[in-house]
């Protein structure tokens, strides 16, 4: 179940990729893009907070707190499968 979750999420974004849509935004109250949020995480973001910090902003009404703690979750667990 969890890796069909996964394939899908990663062929949406893949075809984000190829197709110049609009931009994803994970955070509507502070204007932070998903690929903003990635590029957090791949600088050492470990919490939402400090994802908020590297945009310069600090969480509003905290509604994309659970999707950034994922995102974290996945790009950790995603890095632990290729340590493997
Ligand atoms: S949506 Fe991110 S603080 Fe409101």
């Amino acid at each position: 179940m969890r890796c069909i979750h996964r394939r899908d999420r990663l062929e949406n974004e893949n075809c984000s990729q190829s197709s110049p849509g609009p931009p994803l935004y994970v955070c509507n109250c502070n204007g932070i893009r998903e690929r903003d949020v990635r590029h957090a995480i791949a600088c050492g973001a470990s919490r939402p907070a400090e994802v908020f910090k590297s945009q310069g902003c600090q969480a509003q009404c905290a509604k994309c707190v659970c999707e950034m703690r994922q995102m974290i979750d996945e790009s950790r667990e995603a890095l632990r499968y290729a340590a493997e």
